[in-house]
């Protein structure tokens, strides 16, 4: 694997989930495969998952890892070309980058959508400038318009839960008091549609996906009718993406929370989020901790979906 930033990088699925499931049960059978090899995360963004599970799946492979917190402590980055830097950004990102790879074997880079030009967020710019010009291997630790390994991982945990063959998981919006990406909801139904899997997606009118994520899902309107007899509920906030309200929050409409009555319209569905999650906003305190609550596994499992990337991309050097 020479970069990872979607779902289609990771090969077919069926392979990547028994991959993932071999590692699982036996998490240090590499450990190594990645001695004397180095991993360097870098962070535009706060975090706190995937901070910790790549790096957990980089040292049961035996690597070495580097952590670069952007903005705290490096020099501010300008990232346009052309710009006449006189401000307060006094390295480029077109130098920063292959110096970065000299010191490192793999990279792995977060980078959230700015959320205010919409064509500069959907470009990629920032992974795709890594990918160009560092010389390594480039994974997504979330970038602006998709999460895989959050993704991978949510998948990794349907795979463990589920009791039918083919179930159906709905992926419903949620209110949250600030504007937030859509990543993580691009991404999961981008890896949603490569299953067979029943995959609706329930938000209200104007929070409509990029069509390219949306695919073939089905998309309903009223959240109750969305949610009947769902097996899986995926909950998420995310901003517009339609024009002219890209990056805006259009609701917070707490009728849109995720709470018991609803989940009683399910047939007794686990209850799914990325984390970090707003309680009472996103979904009620009685559900996230209720027994059909996944949340904790699903983060466990970043550390696997991580650890099979990392692998697959050592194996490639
Ligand atoms: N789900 C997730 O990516 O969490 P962090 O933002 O804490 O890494």
């Amino acid at each position: 694997m020479k970069h990872f930033t979607n779902v289609h990088d990771i090969g077919p699925l069926d392979a990547a989930i028994k991959e993932a499931l071999e590692l699982k049960a036996d998490r240090f059978a590499f450990s190594d495969l990645g001695r004397n090899k180095t991993l360097m995360m870098i962070f535009f963004n706060s975090s706190l998952r995937t901070r910790l599970s790549t790096q957990k799946a980089a040292l049961n492979l035996g690597m070495n890892v580097i952590v670069l917190d952007i903005n705290q402590g490096a020099w501010k980055l300008e990232t346009e070309r052309g710009v006449i830097m006189d401000g307060d950004r006094p390295e480029h990102l077109l130098e920063a980058i292959p110096v970065m790879g000299c010191y490192c074997d793999i990279i792995g880079v977060r980078s959230f959508a700015g959320l205010k030009d919409k064509a500069e967020d959907y470009e990629e710019r920032v992974i795709s400038q890594f990918i160009k010009y560092s010389g390594r291997p480039v994974f997504s630790m979330e970038a602006a318009t998709r999460h895989p390994l959050q993704s991978f991982a949510d998948l990794i945990t349907i795979e463990e839960y589920k009791t039918k063959e083919r179930p159906k998981v709905v992926m419903t919006w949620a209110p949250h008091p600030k504007a937030l990406p859509q990543a993580v909801p691009n991404s999961f139904a981008e890896w949603m549609n490569a299953t067979d899997y029943e995959f609706v997606i329930t938000h209200p009118e104007g929070y409509e996906l990029a069509p390219e994520f949306v695919g073939n899902a089905r998309v309903e309107y009223d959240q109750k009718k969305a949610l009947e007899d769902a097996d899986f509920v995926y909950a998420k906030n995310w901003s517009a993406y339609a024009d002219p309200n890209y990056g805006k929050v259009l609701s917070t409409d707490r009728a849109w929370t995720v709470d018991s009555e609803k989940m009683g319209l399910t047939d007794n569905a686990f209850f799914m989020h990325c984390l970090p999650v707003r309680r009472n906003m996103i979904v009620t305190d009685d559900v996230i901790e209720s027994e059909r609550s996944i949340v904790i596994p699903e983060a466990a499992n970043r550390e696997i979906s991580a650890q099979v990337v990392l692998k697959n991309m050592l194996k490639s050097l």
